[in-house]
């Protein structure tokens, strides 16, 4: 008997040892197709291969690729547990050739594979062929020699394999695997085909066409092969045993199960540990390529997998979280095929425990309201809408949670009630908006979103995917189609572009489909969740529906992320450097730099400054984790997470932690931004500016990455530049310049006293020594000495005329001051205050102040420094 890891491994040599390429299974999440919801089969990554859009360097691979059918077009969601093969998440093991060998390889391959390699009985196997398909049909004849009541030919799209509504497609034909007569069933193509003896094992498409939307169809450019093989059927044939959780893998992950609950997986218990075993699987895998539960699109799917899996470990008598603790079985099994599920261990025991803990709160209240609302209701009835929809609304049970609960009481839910339910509470959040005020363009956004729904986020994870257009906005109105030259507001169903919000600026790139270019330079979220991509369109023309490939400017984004993660180790340096009242009133989060707003009453001093660019710095080349949880917010808040006092948060809030603090982390924050993975990933911090915003705000500027390092490197050119001017080298800069001021201070000085020197002794500019009322009076009008100059002047032309009156006009930079002295002998006739006063009113001055021996004032018009004079005399005279 061999274990799903040998058989898995099995297969990927094999067709290795074809000459076929081992591939990794590509993420969950679709990164090349706007429309799908999960990856639901191998092909998925190969898609554009197939159509010759994308080249890879082999024309032949082998993977055992992840798959999700919940949610969406292939939903296995509502059967998981009832059936011996549903699952939410499974493996398929593919084959592939893109216009390499075609069907009669493919057949020969997968016959020696499956009798050979796995030693399957021949006479057990049956194969279907699409009904046109002859060559086909002669083929198994001839490969198999499988005789012709067992060559089945099948005329519907259960042999025409699609991908969906677009894209490769083609015949295709199935292999069938007898479980014997014991059990019940018809071979395929007969009217008992439903039971459970006559199982597809293998699919081989042989794909030949492209559907394009609208009905055409065209050829491939080379016919290929793509097959698809479910891990978990092949484990139940080559293991003797009918049920899919029969299997080695599920038993142990069935034990663990019971193990944790409590509980043996016998009888009535079976499906709910079924239903357990499944769901814990798409859940680690969903959460390991990066869906997190939530309230819209795929995380919505995970949340309803979750709580689906958490009502059945209740229902087997769990009244405490246990579904987080089966995560270690799972990796246990699985992890060594898919490393994501041991990186992203914690991540998901820690979110599924805190999925567990919520729904828990609501859970029991939620069954006893469903137990009331059913205790009347005739086996056959169905539950009214409207309960359905407060269980939903008010107690967190998914829709299908509800049908789930009820199917084994052979009661249903009256579906159309709980929609006409949910579209009352959206009619009545319409009407609130309405009403509210908000621009006419506001409202263009509040109703797209009423009708598209959310735009899903996939800029965690990735910087490139594929996105429809779902709306098209021109001047605040909605258009189908765009022409190029055009500038619009675009809307995707699903995006990698960041909207602006958190400080965090929104992302620029382009979106391309065919020859249509749309290049982005702004994008934005409005409307509770709505992204909108603002550019303009350069080329071709773009229409509602599009699929287009959505790629991020990744250099500007890696700058973003440096600086967003820089900004949460700064706000902690800052907390602890300057104290708790340190809190975050603003920021701006920028690819070329980052500005910090928070509150502290004073400058911080150099020193400060200095240990929190230090301490940031540490942190950085510390280059720990950065890692993101998605928690309940009041569970945030217990953990000590900080937050923004006045922000609105939902119920669940994403905590961005970095940086070790013994075996704490040194900042835990809420933030719905982009991050760096590692700390050493900001590579530099450097401070820049710290200044006032208001009072008791302070705003810190800094850079980081590659523009620190232009900033350091450009600061360093000016120290050189500075150093070679002055003929030093830089390390000499500093005391040269201070002895330069320092000798220039001195030059000041001399230079003063020589002007004085020179105006005393110079010719006079005015009258010199005369008679003025009998009294000797000096007037004098220099230039350029500055103010404080002048009554050292006025003071030494006093001292050498003994007994005098001096006035002295100083006019320096178009103002004049003017300055008079009156000796001792003369203060009783003199009032050297009423005589400045008229000096400084011919200046076009007012006032001036002083002593009766000695006044100063001032005035504009340093042109009438002669009338000031004049004016003084006449003041003399008139005493
Ligand atoms: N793509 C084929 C399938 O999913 C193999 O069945």
């Amino acid at each position: 008997m061999s274990g799903v890891n040998d058989i898995r491994g099995k297969f990927l040599d094999y067709f290795a040892s074809e000459g076929h390429e081992i591939v990794a299974s590509s993420p969950l999440v679709p990164r090349n197709d706007p429309t799908l919801l999960f990856t639901n089969a191998g092909m998925v990554q190969f898609k554009n291969v197939f159509t010759g859009a994308e080249h890879r360097p082999y024309d032949r691979a082998v993977t055992s690729q992840k798959c999700v059918r919940a949610g969406g077009k292939h939903n296995d969601l509502e059967n998981v547990g009832y059936t011996a093969r549903h699952h939410t998440f499974f493996e398929m093991l593919g084959n592939f050739s893109f216009g390499d060998y075609f069907k009669e390889r493919a057949i020969e391959l997968a016959w020696r594979l499956v009798t050979k390699e796995f030693g399957l009985d021949p006479d057990r196997l049956l194969a279907t062929v699409y009904a046109e398909d002859d060559e086909a049909a002669i083929l198994w004849k001839k490969i198999a020699g499988l005789p012709d009541h067992k060559i089945i030919r099948i005329a519907t799209s259960d042999n025409f394999w699609q991908m969906g509504d677009t894209g490769p497609c083609g015949p295709c034909s199935e292999i069938f695997y007898d479980h014997g007569d014991h059990i019940f069933g018809g071979p395929p193509g007969s009217p008992d085909e439903d039971g459970d003896r006559f199982i597809e094992i293998w699919n081989l498409v042989f794909m030949q066409f492209e559907q394009e939307a609208g009905g055409v169809r065209h050829n491939l450019p080379k016919p290929s092969i793509d097959t698809g093989m479910g891990l978990e059927r092949i484990a139940t044939i080559l293991q003797g045993v009918h049920d899919n959780y029969d299997i080695d893998l599920f038993r142990a992950l069935i034990a663990a199960a019971e193990d944790a609950i409590g509980a043996k997986a016998e009888g009535a218990a079976k499906p709910s540990f079924k239903v357990i075993a499944d769901h814990l699987r798409a859940t680690c895998f969903l959460m390991a390529d990066g869906v997190l539960p939530s309230n819209e699109g795929r995380g919505y799917v995970l949340r309803r997998i979750m709580r689906r899996a958490m009502r059945h470990a209740n229902m087997l008598g769990a009244t405490q979280p246990v579904f987080y603790k089966l995560v270690p079985a799972l990796t246990r099994e699985m992890g060594q095929a898919y490393p994501e599920l041991r990186r992203a261990e914690g991540l998901i025991m820690e979110t599924t425990q805190a999925e567990e803990v919520r729904f828990g709160r609501t859970l029991a209240r939620g069954l006893t309201l469903l137990e009331e609302a059913v205790a009347d209701l005739q086996p056959g009835a169905a539950l009214p809408g409207e309960t359905a929809f407060k269980l939903y609304d008010t107690y967190g049970f998914p829709y299908d949670l509800t049908e789930d609960a009820l199917r084994p009481r052979g009661l249903s839910v009256d579906r159309s009630g709980f929609e006409t339910a949910m579209e009352a509470q959206k009619a009545e959040a319409r009407r609130h908006w309405a009403g509210s005020g908000e621009a006419a363009d506001d409202k263009v956004w509040f109703s797209i979103r009423d009708r598209v729904g959310a735009t899903e986020f996939l800029g965690y994870d990735t910087t490139v995917a594929d996105g429809a257009v779902v709306a098209i906005v021109v001047d605040g109105q909605e258009v189908d189609t765009l022409e190029a030259g055009k500038e619009a507001r675009v809307v995707f169903n699903q995006t990698p572009f960041y909207g602006e919000s958190g400080g965090q600026v929104g992302d620029q790139g382009v979106a391309v489909a065919g020859d249509a270019r749309f290049v982005i330079t702004d994008t934005q979220k409005v409307a509770n969740g709505l992204f909108i991509h603002r550019g303009t369109l350069e080329s071709g023309t773009l229409g509602v529906d599009d699929g287009m490939t959505l790629t991020v400017d990744e250099s500007r984004r890696n700058a973003i992320r440096g600086n967003h993660s820089a900004t949460h180790i700064l706000h902690e340096c800052l907390r602890r450097v300057l104290g708790d009242h340190v809190a975050q009133k603003g920021s701006l989060v920028a690819p070329e730099r980052l500005r910090f707003d928070f509150s502290h009453a004073k400058p911080m001093s150099r020193e400060e400054l200095a240990v929190v660019e230090v301490g940031a710095n540490d942190r950085v080349r510390e280059n720990d984790e950065v890692d993101t949880r998605v928690m309940a917010i009041d569970e945030a808040m217990q953990s000590g997470a900080r937050a923004l006092f006045g922000e609105k948060y939902g119920d669940e809030v994403r905590v961005v932690s970095m940086g070790r603090d013994g075996n704490r982390r040194f900042s835990v924050e809420l933030c719905g931004g982009t991050h760096v993975k590692r700390t050493g990933d900001i590579g530099l911090i450097v401070l820049t500016d710290e200044s006032a915003v208001s009072s008791g705000v302070r705003r810190l500027e800094a850079l980081t990455g590659e523009a620190a390092r232009q900033y350091l490197s450009g600061q360093r050119d000016q120290l050189r530049a500075v150093a070679a001017a002055m003929r030093v080298a830089p390390d000499d800069a500093a005391a040269r310049v201070e002895a330069l001021v320092e000798e220039r201070r001195r030059l000041e000085r001399d230079l003063e006293e020589a002007k004085k020197r020179l105006a005393l002794a110079g010719p006079a500019q005015s009258e010199a020594a005369k008679t003025v009322a009998g009294v000797s009076f000096v007037g004098r009008v220099v230039d350029d000495l500055p103010g404080k100059a002048l009554k050292g002047l006025a003071d030494e032309a006093r001292d050498a005329a003994g007994s005098a009156v001096v006035a002295i006009v100083g006019r320096a930079e178009g103002r004049a001051s003017v300055v008079v002295t009156v000796s001792p002998d003369l203060v009783d006739r003199f009032d050297a205050v009423a005589l400045v006063r008229a000096g400084s009113e011919a200046l076009g001055g007012k006032g001036g102040g002083g002593r009766r021996d000695m006044a100063q004032a001032g005035g504009p018009d340093a042109a009438k420094a002669d009338e000031a004079i004049a004016a003084i005399v006449a003041a003399m005279e008139a005493a």
